[in-house]
């Protein structure tokens, strides 16, 4: 139960000016004459009381664009956070402030500002979640339907956020199969600059739900300049809007996406909107991903940032193409390299319709006994004989239409009546709307689990959008987008009831569901199906922008690479794919002994310090976008260890005279023992050394990395 420090409600009048605070940062809301709510400030922690004297000059243009929560009606006729439609056709919305509450839970603040419109009877309470050491706020919206009629949400933000500053750089991701998380910055002009996903399913698959604010600059800077980032907690369509005003105000607006999706409250009914993650830095990007990496290791993360196993998958290995004798000689592969699980990817099911491609089997979850005679269970227990834990690859909540579910349900399937049923990937996608789907897709996982008491892991994958939505289950279709994610959570929620020490990875034809909500059930994520290692330093880079190193699983595979062809030294795709859960995804039975050694070497190093990738904080060296180097670091908490990647992307012809990197994050009173990992000769001269830390930090560590794909990974202890 929350302690409620104010347990009564507080009314404004003697407190006009409510602040959210961290230990570094607040958020200043004021309330004025009329009692609207304004947010007047966002930035460095300060005494709010001052903000009571600020003018609110609501002119001619943007009347009621700094609102807290600012909605359709009244002279307000910007981007709005709320937009209903009342049961009279009209659709104007008032808000003032009615109340608010302080409350305080194990170290977190609760501020919860009530909002009424007192005509129409509707109640908005604003939350904000308050997390002091972190310097993050997390904000949802509980509106609710106080009055006698039906009304309709057009548009129900999670939250909104009003920001004054010279000029404003936007930071986002944009992509696709294979090419996801690519890093844009653009400069806002005015107008309304929007990033949103209309997919259903595979929400990040061209663009993430989060963004990087760069206040006053026009470049994205590491660690100097004002920074606001934020992240949506929503695996469904979402819409993020940046309006740049005509008085040069960036008002954000972040949510789920009103696209098709008028939601319905009854009389008496609330809605409670995904949360919106917010944190502001004062000293650059970097600072605002350790915020977000902090807060999401403590209390954003279904795993809290456990380490998790180093495993074989046999996608890449094997694909469809494998039996029994395959994957026994992949698991004592997998225990010879000394690694800690082995996944079977996709292949291992069906009945009347076995999976041999991709055309037939989804929804048929039983074992294939044409290929595995002995079924899943001896694979399990042999892998877990020879010290592996196991895991296996599902994709719940899609149907082949040559399987034997999509003949005995056809009502399951996602479909707009009269419309051709649109294929993507041979496959169609089950209505998770309708809770006999979500039953039939809980019952399926809990099948699965139950084909052998040695399943560890689940590689749960999603590999195609929503086309032509439609649900049979539903009479109101306007709620399928939501109703579709709502079902997905609820379907996780009791999984995780069921089975909460599972490890189970979120994929979405690689990185097509990475996002925070997504991120409260799954362990980990898989960033790309691209494995090729040039690729995936600019992939890691951006998504840790937002989100945990402890979150990737990064695999190394075999060149040339399986999607473009690129050819990396073994090194370098280990290099790469040590920053974060390791994996291999190959045939080892190709590997040369030298190779082997390699693997070997490799592994026992980063079994070593693995501790800092998943739970250290991180510090870039600069980007990997126009750069020819690239670094980073990850530092203990107690700054007494730290272990450093860096790599050369685009051949250099100076780089064998060394490139000096400034390293970050360390202390730099202190000394530290400096040695290269995974080589017999050092590319740095001062390998061996002990060195202080801003001796480290000054540009004197300048490893001679003269070759394309030239990398090293070093670790500093300190003395
Ligand atoms: C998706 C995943 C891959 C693999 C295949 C199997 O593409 O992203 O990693 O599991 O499905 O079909």
């Amino acid at each position: 139960m929350a302690l409620l420090a104010s347990a009564m409600p507080l009314h404004a009048g003697s407190d006009p000016v409510i602040a959210v605070e961290t230990s570094s940062t607040s958020l200043v809301f004021a309330v004025r004459e009329n009692k609207t709510v304004y947010q007047l400030y966002y930035g460095p922690r300060m005494a709010a009381d001052e903000f009571a004297a600020v003018p609110i000059r609501d002119m001619r243009y943007t009347a009621g664009f700094s609102q807290a929560y600012p909605a359709t009606g009244g002279r307000f006729l910007g981007e709005p956070a709320l937009h209903l439609r009342y049961a009279d056709g009209t659709h104007n919305t008032e808000l003032v402030y009615d109340s608010h509450t302080v409350s305080r839970w194990q170290g977190t603040v609760t501020t919860a500002i009530l909002l009424k419109d007192p005509l129409r009877k509707v109640a908005v309470r604003l939350v904000f979640d308050a997390y002091p050491a972190e310097d993050v706020i997390v904000e949802h919206t509980e509106i609710l339907n106080e009055g006698s009629q039906p009304l309709r949400m057009l548009e129900y933000a999670s939250g909104a956020l009003s920001l004054r500053a010279d000029s404003y750089l936007l930071s986002h991701v944009h992509g696709s199969w294979a090419q996801e998380m690519k890093l844009e910055s653009e400069p806002l002009g005015k107008g309304v600059k929007v990033l949103e996903s209309r997919r259903g399913t595979q929400n990040t698959q061209c663009a993430n739900p989060s963004f990087v604010l760069s206040l006053g600059t026009e470049e994205l800077r590491e660690d100097a300049g004002e920074v606001v980032a934020g992240a949506l907690a929503w695996s469904g369509n979402y819409r993020l809007a940046f309006e740049h005003d005509v008085e040069g105000r960036l008002n954000v607006i972040c949510g789920i996406h009103p696209f098709a999706s008028a939601w319905p409250l009854e009389a008496g009914e609330q809605f409670r909107t995904p949360e919106m993650i917010w944190t502001y830095s004062g000293t650059g990007v970097g600072t605002a991903s350790r915020n977000l990496h902090r807060w999401a290791r403590r209390y954003g993360l279904y795993g809290q940032g456990a380490v998790h196993p180093i495993l074989l998958n046999s996608w890449e290995g094997a694909y469809f193409d494998f039996n029994t004798q395959t994957l026994l000689r992949m698991i004592d592969d997998a225990a010879s390299m000394d690694l800690e699980m082995f996944v079977l990817d996709d292949g291992w099911f069906g009945g009347k319709y076995p999976r041999n491609g991709a055309d037939a089997g989804l929804g048929d979850w039983q074992v294939n006994r044409k290929k595995l005679p002995e079924g899943i269970d001896y694979l399990a227990s042999y892998a877990h004989k020879k010290g592996l834990k196991f895991g296996i690859w599902m994709e719940p909540e899609m149907v082949n239409p040559r399987s034997e579910l999509a003949q005995k349900h056809p009502e399951w399937v996602v479909r707009s009546p009269g419309r051709e049923i649109y294929m993507e990937r041979d496959q169609w996608v089950l209505d998770l709307t309708n809770p006999r789907v979500q039953d039939f897709v809980f019952d399926a996982f809990d099948g699965v689990m139950k084909l052998s008491a040695s399943i560890d892991y689940v590689k749960w994958d999603c590999n195609r959008p929503v086309f032509s939505f439609g649900s049979d289950a539903l009479d109101d279709q306007d709620k399928f987008y939501v109703a579709y994610c709502q079902g997905l959570y609820k379907v996780m929620e009791r999984i995780r009831a069921k089975y909460p020490d599972v490890l189970i990875q979120c994929c979405s034809a690689g990185g097509a569901r990475v996002d925070y909500g997504a991120m409260r059930y799954f362990d980990e994520v898989w960033t790309s199906d691209n494995t090729d290692a040039l690729e995936r330093v600019r992939i890691q880079y951006a998504t840790g922008l937002i989100y945990p190193a402890c979150v990737m699983g990064n695999h190394v595979s075999t060149v040339p690479n399986h999607q473009d062809g690129n050819v990396t030294p073994l090194k370098f795709r280990f290099d790469v794919a040590c920053q974060g859960r390791l994996g291999l995804e190959l045939q080892p039975k190709y590997l040369t002994e030298e190779e082997l050694a390699l693997v070997r070497r490799c592994v026992a190093s980063y079994k070593g310090y693995r501790d800092l990738v998943f739970g250290g904080d991180l510090y870039r060296l600069g980007s990997p976008y126009g750069s020819d180097y690239y670094g980073q670091l990850y530092v203990s908490e107690d700054k007494s260890r730290a272990v450093l990647f860096v790599y050369c992307i685009r051949f250099n012809a100076m780089g064998a005279e060394g490139h000096p990197f400034r390293l970050q994050g360390l202390d730099a009173g202190r000394r530290y023992k400096v040695t290269e990992l995974n080589v017999d000769r050092s590319c740095w001269w001062g390998d061996g050394g002990v060195w202080s830390g801003a001796f480290l930090e000054s540009g004197a560590f300048n490893p001679v990395m003269g070759s394309l794909y030239s990398s090293a990974v070093f670790l500093l202890e300190a003395e």
